[in-house]
């Protein structure tokens, strides 16, 4: 199993504590953001007197809740074609493994999101990634790139959409082209929606089960953890009209009997935050992202891919290795006691040395402690030698 690129870099970080520095997590993806009291209201007062196992696909009632949702967002989904799982995560797991068998492929644009190597390594499977790239601000590859990749073990195309690490959105063009694409090869595309609710600037987000062409060909990857700041509660969900999909990933979902119960209790509460929660989530982000975007360009040498949609960019540093400089960051450097956790992006990327100066930066700290990380960035870039 891959190493995750972050977390190795955890006990620099811990060293960088016991030296008695602050360290501002420009890496990390959990949300500073507070957790809708309506989710949590309905852990206090469950009213349960067993803590059970629910159905292996979810409970009934939250997952016709969950088809509401979908339906309030355009995406015509009934309560059957809904797994509930632990985690975006878990959906993944079942996505990779009721599509394909061992030594299959998934095709993926890169950089992507780190745990996709540790789940295709987990299912047998091998990533074949196609490169977007920064000066396209990560948009979809040419569909040439795709096509070319195409073997008779190609099962799948995955993207992210907004994606991590990227901030990028696909337009409906782009959604489109992927579309036509997996229904000439017969191919599945699986979409991780898990950041549909952070998209900015007016732009609209169109999900693969949008497309009413690619009926047996989508599925959704989707999860509470981000939407609603409830990344611990560990509820994610998969989506698919194709009913032989959900018959198979509902095995994987017997095997480990249950999603959580509380947890689901939680997440279907959640469905009822209003409209103004997520008002002000967004408002919150488009405010940081700007403020990171316009600290970033005072640094010269700096290159930065602008984000549109979920909480992460991409930015491409005056150095040669982005591993060591982090290392460098936790272990050697401070500015006033103070220092920077960066995610190095190349562990984002499986084609090798690809994005060794790139890092990953997560904008879920508040905009002073973003102004003063980068501040710190832009001094530890100044005495750095690489
Ligand atoms: C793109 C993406 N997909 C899936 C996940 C998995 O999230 P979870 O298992 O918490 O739903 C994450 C978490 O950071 C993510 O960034």
């Amino acid at each position: 199993m891959p190493e995750s690129p972050i977390r190795k870099l955890v006990p620099y970080a811990e060293e960088a504590y016991k030296q008695g520095k602050t360290v501002y997590h420009l890496n990390i993806g959990q949300p500073d953001i507070k957790t809708p009291e309506i989710a949590l209201d309905a852990v206090k007062h469950h009213g349960l007197d067993i803590l059970a196992y629910s159905r292996s696909e979810g409970s009934e009632d939250y997952r016709k809740k969950i088809a509401l949702y979908y339906q309030k967002n355009n995406i015509n989904v009934s309560h059957n074609d809904i797994i509930v799982t632990t985690g975006g995560s878990e959906a993944l797991l079942f996505a990779f493994g009721s599509i394909t068998d061992f030594g299959d492929e998934v095709i993926i644009p890169e950089p992507f999101y780190a745990n996709y190597n540790g789940f295709s390594t987990a299912s047998g499977l091998k990533i074949v990634p196609v490169i977007s790239k920064i000066e396209n601000n990560f948009a979809l590859p040419p569909i040439e790139d795709f096509e070319n990749l195409i073997t008779p073990k190609t099962k799948a195309i995955l993207i992210c959409n907004p994606g991590n690490p990227t901030g990028y959105l696909y337009s409906k063009e782009e959604i489109k082209k992927l579309a036509a694409i997996v229904k000439k090869h017969d191919l599945f595309l699986i979409a991780d929606e898990v950041y549909r609710e952070f998209v900015y600037d007016s732009k609209v987000h169109y999900s693969i089960m949008q497309e009413d062409d690619l009926k047996e060909h989508a599925i959704m990857v989707d999860s509470v953890s981000k939407r609603y700041s409830m990344c611990g509660a560990r509820i994610g969900y998969l989506v698919t009209r194709n009913k032989d999909v959900i018959k198979t990933a509902l095995k994987f979902a017997q095997a480990r009997l249950s999603p959580p119960t509380f947890a689901q209790i939680a997440s279907e509460a959640a469905l009822d935050t209003p409209q103004s929660y997520f008002d002000e989530v967004i408002e919150e982000y488009v405010d940081r992202r700007n403020t990171l975007m316009s600290e970033l360009k005072k640094i010269e040498g700096v290159k930065v891919g602008k984000p549109s949609g979920a909480f992460y960019c991409i930015a491409e540093l005056p150095i040669k290795s982005a591993d060591n400089f982090a290392q460098w960051l936790l272990e050697k450097f401070d500015f006033d006691n103070e220092t920077v956790m960066i995610a190095p992006a190349a562990g984002f990327y499986s084609t090798p040395n690809v994005g060794l100066n790139q890092i990953r930066i997560a904008y879920v700290l508040k905009k002073e402690s973003l102004i003063r990380a980068v501040a710190i960035l832009k001094e530890a870039l100044k005495v750095y030698k690489d």
